[in-house]
Protein backbone atom coordinates (compact mmCIF):
# COMPACT_ATOMS: atom_id res chain seq x y z
CA UNK A 1 0.00 0.00 0.00
CA UNK A 2 1.24 3.29 -0.72
CA UNK A 3 2.14 5.94 2.02
CA UNK A 4 0.22 9.45 2.52
CA UNK A 5 0.89 12.06 5.12
CA UNK A 6 -1.07 14.71 5.83
CA UNK A 7 -0.03 17.69 7.96
CA UNK A 8 -3.26 19.40 8.74
CA UNK A 9 -2.99 23.21 10.42
CA UNK A 10 -5.73 25.50 12.23
CA UNK A 11 -7.21 25.60 8.24
CA UNK A 12 -8.93 22.33 8.17
CA UNK A 13 -11.04 23.24 11.07
CA UNK A 14 -12.19 26.42 10.17
CA UNK A 15 -14.81 25.59 8.53
CA UNK A 16 -16.16 23.64 11.61
CA UNK A 17 -16.09 26.75 13.19
CA UNK A 18 -13.19 26.99 15.16
CA UNK A 19 -10.50 30.07 14.59
CA UNK A 20 -7.36 29.89 12.68
CA UNK A 21 -4.66 31.78 14.49
CA UNK A 22 -3.07 34.32 11.75
CA UNK A 23 -5.84 34.94 9.45
CA UNK A 24 -8.02 37.90 10.09
CA UNK A 25 -10.13 38.13 13.48
CA UNK A 26 -7.59 34.96 13.89
CA UNK A 27 -7.00 33.81 17.33
CA UNK A 28 -3.44 35.15 17.98
CA UNK A 29 -5.24 38.77 17.40
CA UNK A 30 -6.78 38.72 20.49
CA UNK A 31 -4.21 37.23 22.87
CA UNK A 32 -0.71 37.16 23.82
CA UNK A 33 0.77 34.28 22.75
CA UNK A 34 3.40 34.36 25.37
CA UNK A 35 0.85 34.98 27.94
CA UNK A 36 -1.34 32.19 27.15
CA UNK A 37 0.90 29.53 25.23
CA UNK A 38 4.12 29.50 27.06
CA UNK A 39 5.79 28.03 30.05
CA UNK A 40 6.42 31.58 31.43
CA UNK A 41 3.19 33.24 30.84
CA UNK A 42 1.71 29.42 32.90
CA UNK A 43 4.42 30.19 35.70
CA UNK A 44 3.27 34.21 36.01
CA UNK A 45 -0.40 33.68 35.88
CA UNK A 46 -1.44 30.16 35.72
CA UNK A 47 -5.35 31.11 36.09
CA UNK A 48 -5.27 32.81 32.97
CA UNK A 49 -3.45 29.96 30.66
CA UNK A 50 -6.19 27.41 32.39
CA UNK A 51 -9.28 30.06 31.38
CA UNK A 52 -7.80 30.50 27.62
CA UNK A 53 -8.15 26.46 27.15
CA UNK A 54 -11.01 26.36 29.33
CA UNK A 55 -12.79 28.02 26.73
CA UNK A 56 -11.15 26.37 23.56
CA UNK A 57 -12.29 23.23 25.15
CA UNK A 58 -15.90 24.34 25.77
CA UNK A 59 -15.93 25.57 22.59
CA UNK A 60 -14.80 22.24 20.87
CA UNK A 61 -17.51 20.01 22.36
CA UNK A 62 -19.62 22.23 20.41
CA UNK A 63 -18.14 21.78 17.00
CA UNK A 64 -17.74 18.88 14.41
CA UNK A 65 -15.43 17.40 11.78
CA UNK A 66 -16.38 19.02 8.56
CA UNK A 67 -16.32 17.08 4.86
CA UNK A 68 -12.22 17.41 4.54
CA UNK A 69 -12.01 15.83 8.18
CA UNK A 70 -14.33 13.28 7.05
CA UNK A 71 -12.40 12.57 3.33
CA UNK A 72 -9.76 12.00 4.87
CA UNK A 73 -10.71 9.12 6.86
CA UNK A 74 -11.61 7.93 3.59
CA UNK A 75 -8.28 7.71 2.38
CA UNK A 76 -7.29 4.69 4.84
CA UNK A 77 -9.14 1.99 2.75
CA UNK A 78 -6.68 2.71 0.05
CA UNK A 79 -3.51 4.07 1.63
CA UNK A 80 -1.61 3.41 4.50
CA UNK A 81 -2.02 7.34 5.92
CA UNK A 82 -0.70 9.20 8.74
CA UNK A 83 -1.80 12.58 10.13
CA UNK A 84 0.44 14.77 10.95
CA UNK A 85 -1.64 17.33 12.98
CA UNK A 86 -0.79 20.48 14.54
CA UNK A 87 -4.08 20.60 15.39
CA UNK A 88 -4.97 20.26 19.51
CA UNK A 89 -8.76 19.75 18.56
CA UNK A 90 -9.92 16.23 18.11
CA UNK A 91 -11.62 16.32 14.80
CA UNK A 92 -9.54 13.91 13.09
CA UNK A 93 -10.73 11.38 15.65
CA UNK A 94 -14.03 12.23 15.38
CA UNK A 95 -13.99 11.94 11.82
CA UNK A 96 -12.86 8.15 12.46
CA UNK A 97 -9.46 8.67 11.29
CA UNK A 98 -6.93 5.86 13.32
CA UNK A 99 -3.16 7.07 12.84
CA UNK A 100 -2.94 10.62 14.28
CA UNK A 101 0.16 12.35 15.78
CA UNK A 102 -0.56 15.43 17.39
CA UNK A 103 3.06 17.89 17.46
CA UNK A 104 1.51 20.03 19.33
CA UNK A 105 -0.13 18.51 22.00
CA UNK A 106 -4.18 17.71 22.68
CA UNK A 107 -6.93 19.87 23.92
CA UNK A 108 -9.11 17.32 25.85
CA UNK A 109 -5.93 16.09 27.89
CA UNK A 110 -4.06 17.29 30.46
CA UNK A 111 -0.54 16.37 32.37
CA UNK A 112 1.32 16.74 35.43
CA UNK A 113 3.40 19.96 35.52
CA UNK A 114 6.09 17.72 36.69
CA UNK A 115 7.53 15.31 34.59
CA UNK A 116 7.87 12.29 36.67
CA UNK A 117 11.47 10.92 37.24
CA UNK A 118 10.93 8.07 34.53
CA UNK A 119 10.08 11.13 32.44
CA UNK A 120 6.89 10.23 30.41
CA UNK A 121 4.01 12.49 32.22
CA UNK A 122 1.23 10.52 33.09
CA UNK A 123 -1.68 12.27 30.54
CA UNK A 124 -5.39 11.82 30.85
CA UNK A 125 -8.65 12.70 29.05
CA UNK A 126 -9.93 15.77 30.56
CA UNK A 127 -13.21 17.27 29.20
CA UNK A 128 -14.40 19.47 31.81
CA UNK A 129 -13.00 23.06 33.26
CA UNK A 130 -9.54 22.67 34.63
CA UNK A 131 -8.67 24.50 37.38
CA UNK A 132 -5.63 25.45 40.03
CA UNK A 133 -5.77 22.61 42.57
CA UNK A 134 -6.94 20.44 39.74
CA UNK A 135 -3.98 17.92 40.89
CA UNK A 136 -2.74 14.55 39.95
CA UNK A 137 -1.68 11.49 41.68
CA UNK A 138 1.62 12.28 42.27
CA UNK A 139 0.37 15.72 44.23
CA UNK A 140 1.02 18.27 41.40
CA UNK A 141 -0.94 20.83 39.78
CA UNK A 142 -2.23 19.35 36.54
CA UNK A 143 -1.50 21.76 32.87
CA UNK A 144 -2.86 21.49 29.17
CA UNK A 145 -1.24 18.74 27.40
CA UNK A 146 -0.35 21.21 25.37
CA UNK A 147 3.07 21.97 23.32
CA UNK A 148 3.24 25.67 24.04
CA UNK A 149 6.11 28.29 22.84
CA UNK A 150 9.42 27.15 24.02
CA UNK A 151 8.52 24.00 24.56
CA UNK A 152 10.16 20.41 22.73
CA UNK A 153 7.86 18.96 20.36
CA UNK A 154 8.35 15.18 21.57
CA UNK A 155 6.50 13.77 18.50
CA UNK A 156 9.14 15.03 16.29
CA UNK A 157 11.39 12.39 15.61
CA UNK A 158 8.49 10.09 15.28
CA UNK A 159 6.48 12.70 12.63
CA UNK A 160 10.22 12.92 10.89
CA UNK A 161 10.24 9.20 10.30
CA UNK A 162 7.04 8.77 9.24
CA UNK A 163 7.65 11.70 6.73
CA UNK A 164 10.67 10.67 5.35
CA UNK A 165 8.91 7.32 3.56
CA UNK A 166 5.43 9.28 2.47
CA UNK A 167 4.95 8.41 -1.41
CA UNK A 168 2.41 11.35 -1.06
CA UNK A 169 2.56 14.33 1.15
CA UNK A 170 -0.92 16.58 1.29
CA UNK A 171 -0.69 19.78 3.69
CA UNK A 172 -3.75 21.12 4.43
CA UNK A 173 -4.41 24.54 6.01
CA UNK A 174 -1.13 26.28 7.57
CA UNK A 175 0.73 29.40 7.25
CA UNK A 176 3.63 27.19 7.46
CA UNK A 177 5.37 30.03 10.15
CA UNK A 178 5.75 27.51 13.25
CA UNK A 179 8.52 25.33 13.44
CA UNK A 180 9.36 22.40 13.60
CA UNK A 181 6.27 21.39 12.34
CA UNK A 182 7.02 23.63 8.78
CA UNK A 183 10.39 21.97 8.10
CA UNK A 184 9.01 18.66 7.76
CA UNK A 185 8.36 18.75 4.30
CA UNK A 186 12.17 19.06 3.60
CA UNK A 187 12.51 15.55 4.92
CA UNK A 188 10.32 13.57 2.11
CA UNK A 189 11.91 11.85 -0.43
CA UNK A 190 12.94 14.10 -4.18
CA UNK A 191 10.27 12.53 -5.93
CA UNK A 192 7.28 13.10 -3.46
CA UNK A 193 4.33 14.72 -4.89
CA UNK A 194 2.82 17.65 -2.18
CA UNK A 195 -0.18 18.52 -2.85
CA UNK A 196 -0.84 22.05 -0.92
CA UNK A 197 -4.54 22.84 0.04
CA UNK A 198 -5.12 26.49 0.77
CA UNK A 199 -7.89 29.24 0.02
CA UNK A 200 -4.78 31.56 0.76
CA UNK A 201 -1.52 29.97 0.07
CA UNK A 202 1.25 30.71 1.64
CA UNK A 203 4.34 29.48 -0.49
CA UNK A 204 5.28 30.02 -3.63
CA UNK A 205 4.38 27.63 -6.41
CA UNK A 206 7.83 26.78 -7.00
CA UNK A 207 8.94 26.62 -3.55
CA UNK A 208 9.55 22.49 -3.46
CA UNK A 209 9.89 19.83 -6.54
CA UNK A 210 6.57 18.51 -7.99
CA UNK A 211 4.61 20.87 -6.26
CA UNK A 212 0.57 21.10 -6.76
CA UNK A 213 -1.35 24.08 -5.06
CA UNK A 214 -5.20 24.17 -4.88
CA UNK A 215 -6.43 27.64 -3.83
CA UNK A 216 -9.24 26.23 -2.66
CA UNK A 217 -10.90 25.63 1.45
CA UNK A 218 -10.04 22.21 2.43
CA UNK A 219 -13.93 21.80 2.17
CA UNK A 220 -13.66 22.55 -1.07
CA UNK A 221 -10.76 21.06 -1.99
CA UNK A 222 -9.67 17.90 -0.12
CA UNK A 223 -13.01 15.76 -1.28
CA UNK A 224 -12.29 16.20 -4.23
CA UNK A 225 -8.58 15.80 -3.86
CA UNK A 226 -9.50 12.18 -2.15
CA UNK A 227 -11.41 11.07 -5.18
CA UNK A 228 -8.37 12.15 -7.66
CA UNK A 229 -5.73 9.88 -5.12
CA UNK A 230 -8.03 7.02 -4.73
CA UNK A 231 -8.46 7.01 -8.93
CA UNK A 232 -5.74 7.02 -10.16
CA UNK A 233 -3.69 4.90 -7.20
N1 LIG B 1 -9.41 25.77 4.44
C1 LIG B 1 -8.07 25.60 4.31
N2 LIG B 1 -7.16 26.47 4.78
C2 LIG B 1 -7.63 27.57 5.41
C3 LIG B 1 -9.01 27.82 5.59
C4 LIG B 1 -9.91 26.86 5.07
N3 LIG B 1 -11.24 27.02 5.20
N4 LIG B 1 -9.14 29.00 6.27
C5 LIG B 1 -7.89 29.45 6.50
N5 LIG B 1 -6.99 28.60 5.98
C6 LIG B 1 -5.52 28.69 6.00
C7 LIG B 1 -4.97 30.10 6.07
O1 LIG B 1 -4.86 30.64 4.76
C8 LIG B 1 -3.61 29.86 6.69
O2 LIG B 1 -2.63 29.56 5.71
O3 LIG B 1 -5.09 28.08 7.19
C9 LIG B 1 -3.84 28.64 7.58
C10 LIG B 1 -3.91 28.96 9.05
O4 LIG B 1 -2.65 29.42 9.46
P1 LIG B 1 -2.41 29.67 11.03
O5 LIG B 1 -3.56 30.43 11.58
O6 LIG B 1 -1.03 30.21 11.16
O7 LIG B 1 -2.50 28.22 11.67
P2 LIG B 1 -1.37 27.10 11.72
O8 LIG B 1 -0.50 27.17 10.50
O9 LIG B 1 -2.05 25.82 12.01
O10 LIG B 1 -0.50 27.54 13.00
C11 LIG B 1 0.53 26.66 13.39
O11 LIG B 1 0.92 28.04 15.32
O12 LIG B 1 0.08 29.23 17.05
C12 LIG B 1 0.66 28.04 16.73
O13 LIG B 1 0.40 26.03 17.87
C13 LIG B 1 -0.27 26.91 17.02
O14 LIG B 1 -0.53 24.86 15.81
C14 LIG B 1 -0.50 26.27 15.68
C15 LIG B 1 0.70 26.72 14.88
Amino acid sequence: MKKIVVLTGAGISAESGIQTFRDADGLWEGYDVMEVASPQGFEKNPKLVLDFYNQRRKQLLKVAPNEAHLALKNLEEYFETTIITQNIDDLHERAGSKAIIHLHGELLKVRSTKISRIGAPVILDWKKDLKIGDKCINGHQLRPHIVWFGEAVPLLDRAIEITQEADILIIIGTSMQVYPAASLVNFIKDDTPIYFVDPRPSISKNAFNNLTIIEKTAVEGIPELVTQLIKTN
